[in-house]
């Protein structure tokens, strides 16, 4: 039997390019999607949650390009990452890390997406933040696509609506595994694979009252990336033999609301739109009947090329990935109890306490989740994101008291080391946010994941300045002894 973490088990921290970078102007880097999402001072609480997703063209698009003081684009600066990743990186070894998830960005490679050569500047700038991990022995995961594309595909072909948008990804992934190859150690291509259905701005550029037939264009999208994941594989593969790239989904742990076996079908049903079909496509390599039956019931209709079905089965992924922030309920009851989760509104389940943006906190499920997702595909898995968004105060005395942070963690890591013990072949944890960044769905500062905390409010407004929380020193000691910690 397994006692708990294996020696050399990845404890890591995850960041994503727009949330952490900033510098949207600088090095040669091209607009991209996630510059364009703005919030108005003036605008209420819900008026903030009703715009955030409605960026490309018309008006407020091009009000977001202008130097409106009441207007604020907290992704154009980040944390300004870009240009303090050098004592960042510092601090992140002091922690103990043994590995870095963060993201490229594509514009900064490709700053119009359909340039015929990469921008150098902005490849320089990974090859220099990836040789500062190594210099601390700090590993790379590198997600190829977090979100954000450059607004020109979006602007002059319709983003992931154009199969053209499949050759230039796959353009851009090989620049990646031809230049920075030796210096990442898993590459993961699509963040959050499902976020395209239930975060479309985010997952596929999809703008819903831009698009007739909204469904259907977000599954063509998807078929799209699908593809652009697969041929992605392909290359990887070729370029270096032996490269491990995993698939991710958000993962939105589902539970029956009862034991009435129509509670317990609904779950299976969700389960597998809400999550399994999209790593079934890329560890499976092929489309599975439920969706088949589901397109066929609500007459979905996607275009497929001939070889799209052997790309698919060819090029399967190596690893499977998932965030990992709360569960829910299913049900056929209607009228069930709503609460807000990551990336979806979720059923409440009233065993649950939630976190202070109603996210159902639920240690076990991670267990529940990892034995499920290795029972179904038998492959190594990584938690890719977990962490709790709260509040933290900055004390004067440069101190941040987060026990609740630290009571997250601990239960988390808990349950999966005996995830670990039930057999799963877990390659690593890469926790969420571990320096504070801007949150991606409401754009806040204040929104905090971070054992290490940045000064910046939600108008961008602070010193910038670096401090350590009380979990910084609970994370950096689990680290040392691999998980055994009280
Ligand atoms: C995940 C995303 O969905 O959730 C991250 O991959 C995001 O980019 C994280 O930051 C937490 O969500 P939020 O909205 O609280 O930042």
């Amino acid at each position: 039997m397994k006692k708990g973490f294996p020696e050399g088990f990845l404890w890591g921290g995850a960041i994503a390019a727009s949330q952490a970078d900033g510098a949207y102007n600088q090095g040669g880097k091209g607009l991209d999607t996630q510059d364009l999402r703005y919030f108005d001072a003036a605008w209420t609480k819900e008026e903030r949650a009703m715009y955030k997703n409605r960026r490309i063209n018309g008006e407020k698009y091009k009000k977001a390009l202008t130097d409106d003081d009441t207007v604020h684009y907290p992704f154009r600066w980040g944390i300004d990452f870009y240009n303090h990743y050098k004592e960042d990186v510092k601090l992140f070894a002091e922690l103990g890390i043994k590995v870095l998830r963060t993201s490229i960005n594509w514009a900064r490679i490709y700053p119009n997406g359909d340039d015929e050569m990469p921008n150098e500047e902005g490849i320089q700038f990974y090859i220099d933040l990836f040789d500062e991990c190594h210099k601390y022995g700090i590993k790379v995961f590198a997600t190829i696509l977090h979100y954000n594309i450059p607004v020109n595909l979006v602007e002059k072909y319709g983003g992931w609506k154009n199969r053209k948008t499949i050759d230039f990804y796959v353009k851009y992934a090989t620049t990646l595994f031809e230049r920075l190859g030796n210096r990442v150690d898993y590459w993961l291509p699509f963040n959050e694979f499902n976020a395209g259905r239930f975060n479309p701005y985010n997952g596929v550029c999809l703008v819903e009252d831009q698009e007739p037939d909204y469904v259907n264009a977000i599954f063509q999208c998807l078929h799209h990336q699908f593809i652009a994941n697969a041929l992605t594989i392909k290359a990887g593969h070729e370029i270096l033999p032996g490269s491990m790239i995993g698939g991710m989904i958000a993962r939105f742990t589902t539970y029956p609301a009862t034991c009435h076996p129509d509670d317990v079908m609904q779950m299976i049903l969700d389960d597998q739109y809400s999550n399994w079909f999209y790593l079934d496509v890329m560890a499976r390599g092929k489309y599975p009947a439920y969706i088949e039956r589901y397109f066929d019931k609500e007459n979905i209709q996607i275009k497929k090329e001939a070889g799209d079905d052997m790309i698919l089965s060819e090029n399967t992924i190596d690893f499977t990935a998932f965030s990992y922030y709360f569960s829910q309920v299913s049900t056929t009851k209607q009228g069930w109890e709503k609460t807000a989760g990551n990336l979806i509104m979720a059923n409440k389940n009233p065993y649950l306490e939630t976190s202070e943006w109603g996210w159902q906190k639920d240690p076990v499920g991670l267990r529940i989740t990892l034995n499920q997702i290795y029972d179904r595909y038998q492959l190594p898995v990584f938690v890719a994101e977990n962490g709790l968004g709260a509040k933290d105060i900055l004390e004067a005395d440069g101190t941040v008291h987060d026990p609740y942070r630290i009571d997250y963690l601990k239960t988390h890591i808990a349950q999966m080391k005996e995830a670990v013990i039930d057999g799963v072949d877990l390659l690593g944890y890469t926790m969420w946010g571990f320096i504070d960044i801007v949150s991606c769905g409401p754009m806040e500062m204040s929104k905090r994941y971070g054992v290490i905390y940045v000064d910046r409010d939600d108008e961008g407004k602070g010193t910038n300045k670096r401090y350590k929380k009380d979990s910084f020193y609970w994370y950096k000691k689990c680290i040392e002894c691999n998980g055994d910690i009280e």
